[in-house]
């Protein structure tokens, strides 16, 4: 259960679902873990939780991700607390109203500025110093979102398209450099967001850990190894 002893991740939107499972399963592996989401209180909640499960060593970091310089400081935060940064999950999202006929503009800049501006923020942020150690891995996640789109998904898809675009052309990018990227398309997880998805889907949710497992089995790959993508669905 060890297998990320001394490995330090950053992991966005910390503070509730998928998040939460992906920073509780890296410090079962013995990663260090930073937790970045904008409710402080929360990310209080998840650390002591991971602490009372006695797994590795966590450090929270009140963070908006459509925010660059509370991204830099987040990644400076990760810096002084364990040195280096190993591992950058883009996981903070946000899923609103998303038809082009609902006109709700707001709602489509929100989920533009927090699932493509932030995860561009935060690969910005981490990437010269993962160049320079010629060591790191970004795992950005998607959604099966954005492999489909719906007549209610349209905005929504465009981002989760848009994340998709930005880990193939970061991967090819990043060829040869020791920087790897992996790009996760989850299918409905069961989280807040959603609970407020109106599909009348009857496959059973999948749990936040079944995503926490695909992003052990990206980073935990020998070093000349790139897994790109990984599509999880219900069955
Ligand atoms: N659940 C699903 O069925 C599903 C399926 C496919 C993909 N996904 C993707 O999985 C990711 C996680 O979603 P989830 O299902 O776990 O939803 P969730 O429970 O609502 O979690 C979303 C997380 O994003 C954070 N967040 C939102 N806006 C932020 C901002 N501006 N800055 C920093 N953090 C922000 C939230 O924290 P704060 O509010 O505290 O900031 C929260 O921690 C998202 O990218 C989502 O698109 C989910």
């Amino acid at each position: 259960m060890d297998l990320l002893q001394g490995k330090t991740a950053i992991i966005t939107g910390a503070s509730s679902g998928i998040g939460v499972g992906i920073a509780k399963e890296l410090a079962k592996e013995g990663a260090n873990v930073v937790l970045a989401a904008r409710s402080k209180a929360k990310l209080l909640e998840v650390e002591k939780e991971i602490k009372a499960e006695g797994n590795g060593k966590v450090v929270t970091a009140q963070t908006d991700v459509t925010n660059k310089q509370e991204i830099e400081i987040l990644v400076k935060k990760a810096e002084e607390a364990f040195h280096h940064v190993d591992f950058l999950v883009n996981n903070a999202g946000q899923m609103l109203s998303a038809a082009v006929r609902s006109g709700k503009i707001e709602e489509w800049e929100t989920m533009i500025d927090v699932n493509i501006k932030g995860m561009l923020f935060g690969i910005h942020a981490v990437l010269p110093t993962m160049l320079e150690r010629s060591s790191g891995h970004i795992i950005n996640i998607a959604s099966v979102s954005g492999l489909e789109v719906t007549k209610v998904s349209t905005v929504y898809s465009a981002t989760k398209f848009a994340v998709r675009a930005i880990s193939t052309g970061l991967e090819k990018e990043l060829a040869r450099t020791g920087v790897r990227v992996t790009n996760i398309s989850p299918g409905m997880v069961d989280t807040a967001i959603s609970d407020v998805t109106s599909s009348n889907n009857d496959r059973k949710k999948l749990e936040t850990q079944d995503i926490a497992k695909a992003v052990i089995y990206a980073v935990t790959q020998p070093d000349y190894v790139n897994v790109n993508e990984i599509t999880v669905r219900p069955v």
